[in-house]
């Protein structure tokens, strides 16, 4: 039996380009994992198949949920021929925020299958099922800090930044990823990206920047299209700039929004602070980035 801490992601910055004919947007994006986790239970079962459960009921248990898909995938294999899973998802990462926690839960099932199940499949063999499975699964088999190009598949990894913490703001609002893309199109937006080699150069210096710094730095250019559907999030953007007198980034699509900090308790008394006068069920999360994780 495996039980697996799952971390959700931000997107400290990301450039995306107009799409490509398969509808893809080339992107580069800064990923870090941060301390907000989903628990993945894997273990064997007496009857070939996947039997999988999950706390949250807005989910679907079957092949429309990227853990059923991730299994799924690797129980094709010949090595795995008749093999059972019972799989245990709770999640705390919340959906349609940007966070990638759908894609980290598949990961995690693939390298947790993978060990279960003694299927000896190395990194580049993982990332292959990975990038079918959705374009931010393959970070997740490397973490916690990267440079994600292509449609997000292919992964160079970074040094962590200097900022230990960010503060995460959870508002109840849902985005959907596909419809934001969408609407990047209409608005005829698009950065021109630079190469992969350049990025990490980049990135890699301005991460040892302190975080006022280094937010001063990052861009999401999803953020137009994002607050187009959704002018309440612009809204928030703004007062939380004038409010906590720092730049407020989006994490991919939204709805996250989030800032950087030095320090772990800086984030706590912010989001103490925040939490306190809410009206409208906005979560504050203060979160380590990249935090250590148990090997696997
Ligand atoms: O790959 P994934 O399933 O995460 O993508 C969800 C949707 O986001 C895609 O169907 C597409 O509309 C959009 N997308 C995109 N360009 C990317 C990544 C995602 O247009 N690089």
């Amino acid at each position: 039996m495996l039980s697996l801490q799952v971390p959700a992601k931000i997107n400290l910055d990301l450039r995306i380009a107009p799409p490509r004919p398969d509808g893809f947007h080339p992107l580069s994006s800064w990923f870090v994992t941060v301390g907000l986790f989903d628990e993945l239970t894997l273990g064997t079962y007496p009857l070939p198949g996947i039997h999988f459960s999950c706390d949250d009921p807005t989910l679907a248990v079957d092949g429309r949920n990227l853990v059923v898909r991730a299994a799924g995938d690797l129980l094709l294999l010949p090595a795995a021929k008749n093999a059972g899973l019972s799989i245990t998802l709770t999640k705390r990462i919340p959906t349609g925020g940007g966070l990638g926690g759908g894609s980290a839960d598949a990961a995690f099932t693939l390298l947790g299958v993978n060990k279960l199940l003694g299927l000896g499949l190395s990194l580049p063999q993982l990332a292959a099922h990975a990038a079918k499975l959705g374009s931010d699964v393959a970070f997740f088999l490397h973490g916690p800090s990267a440079l994600c190009t292509g449609r997000g598949e292919i992964v160079d990894p970074l040094p962590a930044p200097r900022p230990t913490a960010a503060l995460l703001v959870l508002p109840q609002i849902r985005m959907p990823t596909p419809a934001v893309y969408k609407e990047f199109d209409r608005l005829a937006l698009g950065s021109t990206l630079g190469t992969a080699a350049e990025q990490v150069q980049a990135w890699t210096a301005a991460g040892s920047l302190p975080a006022a710094d280094l937010l001063a730095r990052l861009v999401n250019d999803l953020e137009p299209p994002a607050y187009a559907l959704a002018p309440e999030l612009r809204d928030l953007h703004h007062a939380l700039e004038r409010q906590l007198h720092r730049t407020i980034r989006m994490s991919g699509s939204g709805s996250t929004l989030f800032t950087l900090y030095d320090d772990l308790a800086d984030a706590q008394a912010a989001a103490a602070r925040l939490a306190a006068n809410e009206t409208h069920g906005t979560h504050y999360r203060a979160v380590q980035l990249c935090p250590p994780l148990p090997p696997l």
